[in-house]
């Protein structure tokens, strides 16, 4: 249906070098138009996306588990994001796993150089998303890696420095895969299907899994521009690692935006399109984007859990009535991923492009 190109339409001017350079302004290619930049519409009271604490998950007696089960039910029904403690993964991994990028991002532009990206499987060191030439950028950069099928993980993509980090991120990305099994049954469950239903239409063992590391650099004007801008993710679900210290993510509530208060050691856990797709649009992948600042930069691991590259998705059957017909096609995630890496975030209008004119 598409074709992925070879390389950039431009050359690629790293964000973070920019950041160095750019004292009091920034390229006019990375300013918004007004009605994007981020004081349109930004929410002042103080609310905040839903904090589970997930102990009771699999340890807890029956009452405590449905308990948890209803407040996930309720922050998929309302929020499409949510955050969770007690999850399981060790906060010393966490903080190894974020640091050790962080460091990463430090390495002279060279080190990082040898592992610059190309659109054809956007893997390693990259500054933009999208392919349009002459788009606006947004002031990130990042680095894309595959944990899983074992088929396209390649250590020879991941960064050889700092000198732990394979290991370090290896054992985070083992972590982060068994917290979204857990997660996937929850969602299965509260949306009426079996335990197993959602991991099974992914394809069971064989799901996908990558991360992408966000480096938001200091911008000198944090008002005209986005670190990333306003997307529903592709995927299936996505395991957010903040910052420990910068809040920068905000979700859309209605026509507000929320900035998201990240809870210590929690995960920040959201719904993509591909769940939004096989539930038939029960649970909805949220609207969500990326504030700078002009004195601090900041580092999230965005870590995806997708289907299978190359199977069907489609609204699961059980969910499919007279009265709520399918409202998507079937589309494998890899055709999927390339329409949206073609055009870049562009907030919800891809998923929204897919439904059915029956
Ligand atoms: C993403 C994303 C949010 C953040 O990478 O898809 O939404 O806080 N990141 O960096
Ligand atoms: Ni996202």
């Amino acid at each position: 249906m598409f074709n992925s190109p070879p390389d950039w339409p431009e050359p690629i001017i790293r964000v973070q070098s920019l950041s160095q350079t750019c004292i009091d302004s920034i390229p006019e290619r990375y300013i918004k138009t007004p009605n994007d930049r981020p004081s349109i519409n930004s929410s002042i009271d103080d609310a905040n996306i839903p904090i589970i604490d997930l102990s009771d998950l699999y340890g807890g007696d029956k009452d405590a588990q449905l308990s948890i089960l209803k407040q996930i039910s309720e922050a998929c029904n309302e929020w499409g994001f949510f955050q969770i403690v007690n999850h399981g993964v060790s906060p010393d991994l966490m903080d190894k796993a974020r640091e050790t990028w962080r460091q990463f991002f430090h390495l002279p532009m060279e080190v990082k150089q040898k592992y610059a990206n190309s659109p054809k499987t956007y893997e390693g060191y990259g500054s933009r998303l999208g392919i349009e030439k002459g788009a606006i950028l947004d002031w990130s950069d990042y680095y894309f890696l595959h944990y899983l099928p074992l088929c396209l993980k390649d250590y020879n993509k991941w960064p050889d420095l700092p000198p732990s980090c394979r290991e370090v991120f290896d054992d985070y990305g083992k972590e982060v895969v068994k917290l979204s099994g857990r997660l996937m049954k929850a969602l299965s469950i509260n949306l009426g299907l079996g335990e197993d239903f959602l991991q099974n239409a992914f394809g069971g063992e064989d799901i996908g899994a990558c991360l992408r590391v966000n480096f938001y650099p200091k911008c000198p004007k944090p008002d005209l521009t986005l670190g990333l801008s306003s997307h529903s993710d592709p995927g299936g679900m996505t395991m957010l690692l903040p910052d420990d210290q910068v809040p920068g993510l905000q979700v859309r509530k209605c026509d507000h935006w929320i900035t998201v208060k990240p809870h210590r050691y929690a995960f920040i856990v959201n719904i993509g399109d591909q769940i939004q797709v096989l539930s038939n649009a029960i649970y909805k992948s949220v609207e969500h984007r990326v504030i700078v600042n002009s004195d601090k930069e900041r580092v999230s691991l965005a870590f995806f859990y997708n289907p299978k590259s190359d199977i069907p998705i489609e609204p699961a059957k059980e969910l499919v009535t007279l009265d709520k017909p399918a409202l998507y096609p079937a589309m494998t995630f890899d055709q999927y991923r390339l329409f949206i890496r073609m055009r870049g975030p562009r907030g919800k209008s891809q998923v929204e492009s897919l439904k059915s004119r029956t």
